[in-house]
């Protein structure tokens, strides 16, 4: 089954032989053409104050050797990511890759919501907001404070000294935390948590592909399984309500349903995670930030806000490609060329936002864009500024001396172009 948010990984493949067909013109380009290897992504704004001293559109190259179009101007951005001339049909997109080395748009089950053009993906979506809709986000919030009150009190009280152990926040709760509250949403049982959440790193960490294919189908299987226990037996859960959706002629095939079901799980968690990781690595690098937040908590809202602009959890958006030739800003990128749309970036353009780079949690300009934008826009939005508020709230109220322990310049960012995530994040408690 297909991931959307691991398209370009860096581990293992990154590694990999550039393919034959496209090796001597990838291996030419490479002097001319940025790379987005490790070193983009352990410190992508270096090259992003180059790249945008030369144009908002660039040709660049992910691991692999696959050539693809950067686009960092907010304005661009924002444009294409509601232009119909770039489609996200997996076919077309898996095709544009060499083959062999799509990645995870080999799946067929890439078809998903995301992957999709009007009209199939007008059906889903419409579909899956009304479940969502009816579902009433706001009611979690007793919910969810009890989950993060639940994963804080297992933190180990023993890193209280600062010499104590660290804990890795992104272990502890960044992850855990949403990872809990997408499994109850959907009506994935408790006990098979564990299961998921081993599965779910497969994704979201960088280990080798069969790796993953081995996750891909033991999901796949188990996600089969519980939706047909869930036919027999429906509880009061997503997954209920999406199955009573499909039980209505052409409202939502079978397959489609599975598709769906992995996509908010995926979905669901993995960039909620990262807000959660980035933003408390933001807050922590800044303290009279946080000293302005802990003073004035009415101020969590447009702190989340800040924070998803500042450090966006998904770098760039899922992948896109043209069906004609598209002139952005003077530049023309051809027709049946990938498309990759940089949040980070465009949140922090100085063309739409006043001193990009400082964190302020005051800042009245709302409009970044770490939830897309157009008719792909994140169906899950209200509900992760919901878990971010919390998560990033409780925390702080549960630990008022939280310290990095370490040095911030060595944490490492997981080995992803599509996601802006920490590998840990080491933290004394008091
Ligand atoms: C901070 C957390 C989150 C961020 C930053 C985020 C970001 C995004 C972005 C940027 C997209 C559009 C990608 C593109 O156009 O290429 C997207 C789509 C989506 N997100 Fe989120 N998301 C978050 C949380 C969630 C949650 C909690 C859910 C689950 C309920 C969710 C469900 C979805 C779905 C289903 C789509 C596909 C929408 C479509 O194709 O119409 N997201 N998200």
């Amino acid at each position: 089954m297909q991931n959307f948010f691991r398209g370009i990984e860096l581990a293992d493949r990154s590694l990999l032989p550039v393919p034959q067909q496209k090796k001597e013109h990838a291996t030419q380009e490479t002097n001319e053409v940025t790379v987005l290897d490790r070193t983009f992504v352990q410190d992508p704004w270096a090259i992003y104050q180059r790249l945008r001293a030369t144009g908002p559109v660039q040709r660049v190259l992910v691991p692999g050797g696959v050539p693809m179009w950067l686009v960092t101007s907010y304005a661009d951005a924002r444009a294409l990511l509601a232009d119909p001339r770039l489609s996200k049909d997996y076919e077309g997109i898996r095709e544009l890759f060499p083959p062999g080395r799509a990645g995870t748009y080999e799946s067929p089950m890439a078809a998903h919501m995301l992957n999709s053009d009007p009209p199939a993906h007008t059906r889903l979506r419409t579909l899956v907001n009304q479940a969502l809709a009816a579902r009433t986000i706001g009611r979690l919030r007793p919910r969810i404070e009890g989950i993060a009150d639940e994963l804080l009190d297992a933190m180990p009280a023993t890193s209280a000294g600062p010499g104590g152990p660290a804990v890795d926040l992104i272990e502890a709760y960044a992850f855990r935390l949403p990872i809990t509250v997408i499994c109850e949403l959907l009506g994935v049982p408790a006990a098979d948590r564990n299961d998921f959440q081993a599965w779910s790193k497969a994704f979201v960490s960088a280990v080798p592909p069969h790796v993953v294919r081995d996750a891909e189908r033991s999901v796949t299987a188990y996600l089969t399984a519980l939706i047909d226990a869930k036919r027999v037996s429906p509880s009061d859960d997503l997954l209920s309500d999406l199955l009573h959706i499909s039980g209505q002629p052409g409202q939502l095939w079978p397959d489609e349903l599975v598709r769906m079901a992995f996509l908010l799980l995926v979905a669901g968690f993995e960039p909620t995670a990262s807000l959660i990781g980035n933003g408390v690595l933001a807050l922590l690098r800044h303290p009279g930030q946080l000293g302005l937040l802990r003073s004035e908590p009415s101020r969590l809202p447009g702190a989340i806000e800040e924070l998803l602009r500042y450090e966006a959890p998904l770098h760039v958006a899922t992948m896109r490609y043209t069906t004609e030739p598209v002139v952005v800003a003077g530049t023309e990128i051809p027709d049946g060329a990938l498309v990759l749309i940089s949040m980070l970036a465009a949140n922090r353009d100085a063309e739409r936002f006043a001193d990009p780079d400082e964190l302020d949690i005051a800042r009245q300009d709302p409009g970044h864009l770490a939830f897309g934008h157009g008719i792909h826009y994140c169906a899950g939005a209200p509900l992760a500024r919901l878990e971010g508020q919390i998560a990033i709230g409780r925390l702080l109220d549960r630990f008022p001396a939280m310290t990095l322990a370490g040095e911030a310049e060595e944490l490492r960012w997981r080995g992803s172009v599509l996601m802006r995530s920490l590998s840990s994040l080491p933290v004394r408690l008091a």
